[in-house]
């Protein structure tokens, strides 16, 4: 096979391999992909037939294999408890790639969380490496989450670099931080960072989440030295989002809060009302989750939209303004700033553009709000459903 593993995300095709992989694939880019020719009846016999026996295996029959892998492909999208079975039962690697871009692009959490799983077993950590750098869309995070639903100590490996690398986002950053703290050896070493004084401040929210909830007494007492949850408007420290989302609040005063002190409706926009700095609200309760919806409210910059990105433009008289690009063009940039102002600027004057790490929504809202308000708010925003 001269196809290169990774350019492969879906099936490779028949058609393909025919006209020369390199050709086809620059023709048909990632828009389509020849679907693998159908087996024939008596192949699918002799799959079906080896599905029953245990112990099989195919690492001295090529052709068998071959003919396993195109079947576990072509019930990929029908069904996909049937190809995981396969995948695990004949460990076929082969499939590495198509793992990967179920755990990029499924929507289905246990899906991609069976995929993270087996592509770990495989130990295809070129795989997971590529997948976990892949920042388009927030893939890393995707990939990243759905690793740490694995509670697999065997990721530590590819977890740790990520919460060390300084380059890299605060979303991932902060995630990969929540996934080591789903297992125990995870949290032992957040905690030996967190005493080297080796981990970020912007982790601190993150760190904080996992390490004082832990199930381990001897962590959580170690942990309390160093880090504490941000202080709340009744100067009490904020319990862990473990603790908060177990609390009922009342939805009406949740609206109140996030219309007046909460100062929400200041960016974003529920059923027409309220200024639209970041997104609309007005669905968020079909979109989050409540643990999600107080991480993006508590840690805004842990969850960063790729499409509300903070950028800072610098302008040839010195000018800084930070905010969310509206449109550009090779002529001018339009910005909108945390006031809901927009502004544009010629390309001429714009001498630097950056992209900043922390999002626009600010980092201490909870200091005007109380526990109650918050616990309110997010009470509201879970009504906030999008129409059955
Ligand atoms: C200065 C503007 C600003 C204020 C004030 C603000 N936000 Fe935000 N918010 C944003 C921006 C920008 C984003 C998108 C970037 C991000 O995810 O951090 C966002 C993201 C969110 C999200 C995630 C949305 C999604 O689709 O994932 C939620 C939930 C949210 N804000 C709730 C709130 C609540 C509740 C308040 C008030 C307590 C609030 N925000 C105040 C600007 C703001």
């Amino acid at each position: 096979m001269f196809c290169s593993r990774n350019a492969r995300p879906f099936a490779s095709g028949w058609l393909m391999i025919s006209a020369g992989c390199l050709l086809a694939g620059l023709i048909l880019g990632n828009l389509a992909f020849a679907e693998d020719p159908p087996l024939s009846i008596r192949d699918r016999l002799k799959v079906q037939t080896l599905l029953k026996l245990s112990d099989v295996d195919l690492s001295d029959k090529p052709d068998l294999k071959g003919l396993v892998v195109r079947y576990a492909r072509s019930q990929m999208a029908t069904d996909s408890a049937k190809f995981f079975e396969l995948t695990e039962k004949f460990s076929l690697t082969e499939l590495s790639p198509e793992l990967a871009n179920l755990i990029a692009t499924s929507t289905d959490d246990t899906q991609k969380v069976t995929a993270a799983k087996l592509l770990l077993k495989f130990g295809d950590s070129d795989q997971l490496k590529t997948l976990l750098s892949n920042t388009d869309k927030n893939a890393d995070v995707a990939a990243i989450n759905a690793i740490g639903m694995t509670a697999d100590a065997s990721a530590q490996p590819l977890l740790e670099p990520i919460v060390l690398d300084g380059q890299r986002t605060v979303a991932a950053r902060s995630s990969a931080v929540a996934a080591l703290g789903r297992t125990g050896p995870g949290q032992k070493w957040l905690l030996s960072m967190v005493e080297q004084g080796k981990l970020a401040k912007e982790l601190n929210f993150a760190a904080a989440n996992v390490l004082l909830t832990s199930a381990d007494e001897s962590v959580k007492t170690a942990a309390s030295k160093h880090l504490m949850l941000p202080a709340t408007a009744d100067s009490k420290p904020l319990p862990p989002v473990s603790e908060l989302v177990q609390r009922k609040g009342d939805a009406e005063k949740g609206r109140m809060v996030f219309t007046g002190i909460g100062l929400c409706a200041k960016c974003h926009k529920v059923k027409g009302e309220g200024k639209e700095v970041g997104p609309d609200l007005s669905e968020i309760g079909s979109k989050l989750s409540r643990d999600a919806m107080y991480v993006s409210i508590l840690d805004p910059s842990a969850g960063v939209n790729f499409n509300y990105e903070t950028h800072t433009l610098l302008t040839e008289d010195g000018t800084v303004v930070s905010g969310i690009i509206v449109s550009q063009t090779d002529a001018e940039v339009v910005i909108k700033t945390a006031e809901a102002v927009q502004l544009t600027f010629e390309r001429d004057a714009i001498t630097g553009m950056k992209k900043s790490p922390i999002s626009l929504m600010p980092q201490d809202l909870q200091k005007q709000l109380t526990v109650d308000n918050l616990v309110d708010v997010v009470e509201y925003l879970s009504t906030l459903k999008k129409p059955e």
